[in-house]
């Protein structure tokens, strides 16, 4: 039974699935109407799977280990598709990351395009999206608790859908030629190899070019290691979130965002968070300090039954 006065996140519905309110509904129409061009590059994911830390792994490897000035180039760079829409899409330099959390089969889809997939274990991705949560003000869910949080992303009610939907979209086209299965995890333990892999499925000459320098590399590993990060992502959104929103609205913002703020500006969530830790804690086991032994078995249990006969529980045995 429900806790009277429960407090639960704020998201809207659009086609059946939950997304945050200020996501203009047609930029969402618009953005699953995207039609791949060859050569494009998308990373997908759940949220919270490690996305921004692949995003920034394939800009660097692509601008030779150069860095991006400030968020907004970020996002110009690297659009997220889902809430910027195709325009974002078409005006950004290519070749280039493109960021989306749809499952496969939303996703645009080309076979002459390449598709990243980062997964991370359901538990330590649950509690970082209950962060996230409590991190944006537009959920209202700064007082929320984690039980409340648990509830939603075990029965896949959580906003970009359910997790483990998402997860088995993509597991079956692992081994296809034009998507490269990656871990959160195996990046944590072996960052180098994954650098190395990216780099070898966006071309066969960013490995050439990586395995011959080695400054490059170390370069690439040090602008992407967590610490490094945590430091410049969290400035970086920082100091985004503090500009005048006007100031997007009269310059050349991307359409999607600036409707994304039109929207924001009617529904009065136009509050983003003052110390954005969007690059949090950065670990593998965080979940052990959130669930309680029940709530671990449940997950266990659900995603036991979703994963059978794929490797995935040899993955995450932890
Ligand atoms: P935590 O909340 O567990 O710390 P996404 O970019 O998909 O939203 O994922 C965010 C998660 O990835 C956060 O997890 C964040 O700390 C983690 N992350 C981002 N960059 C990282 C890095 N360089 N090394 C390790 N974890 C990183």
């Amino acid at each position: 039974k429900k806790p009277q006065n429960e407090i639960v996140p704020v998201y809207q519905v659009i086609n059946g699935r939950k997304y945050p309110r200020i996501l203009p509904r047609h930029i969402l129409l618009d953005a699953l109407n995207y039609t791949p061009e060859k050569g494009d590059i998308f990373i997908a994911s759940y949220p919270k799977s490690g996305m921004t830390w692949m995003q920034h792994i394939v800009l660097l490897i692509l601008n030779n280990g150069k860095q991006h000035q400030d968020h907004m180039e970020f996002i110009r760079k690297t659009p997220f598709l889902d809430a910027m829409g195709s325009q974002a899409i078409r005006e950004m330099p290519k070749p280039g990351p493109i960021k989306t959390h749809f499952p496969f089969h939303l996703v645009p889809y080309s076979s002459e395009a390449k598709y990243i997939y980062v997964a991370r274990n359901p538990k330590d991705n649950c509690v970082s999206y209950f962060h996230h949560h409590l991190m944006f003000p537009m959920y209202r869910f700064q007082n929320g608790t984690f039980n409340t949080f648990f509830e939603l992303f075990v029965t896949g009610e959580t906003i970009s859908g359910d997790y483990f939907d998402n997860l088995m979209s993509w597991y079956p086209h692992r081994g296809d030629h034009n998507v490269l299965f990656v871990t959160y995890e195996e990046m944590k333990t072996n960052i180098r190899e994954v650098v190395l892999k990216v780099a070898g499925f966006l071309h066969e000459e960013c490995l050439e070019m990586l395995k011959a320098d080695e400054e490059l590399l170390q370069r690439i590993l040090y602008y992407t290691s967590f610490d490094y990060m945590k430091k410049t992502v969290n400035r970086d959104l920082e100091s985004f979130f503090k500009t005048n929103p006007l100031k997007f609205l009269m310059g050349s913002t991307p359409p999607g965002l600036r409707a994304g703020i039109l929207n924001a500006i009617r529904l009065g969530d136009l509050k983003t968070p003052d110390k954005p830790n969007f690059i949090r804690k950065g670990i593998v086991g965080d979940w052990k300090n959130y669930m309680t032994e029940d709530q671990s078995k449940r997950l266990d249990e659900k995603f036991l039954k979703v994963t059978q006969g794929t490797d995935l529980p040899q993955l995450w045995k932890e």
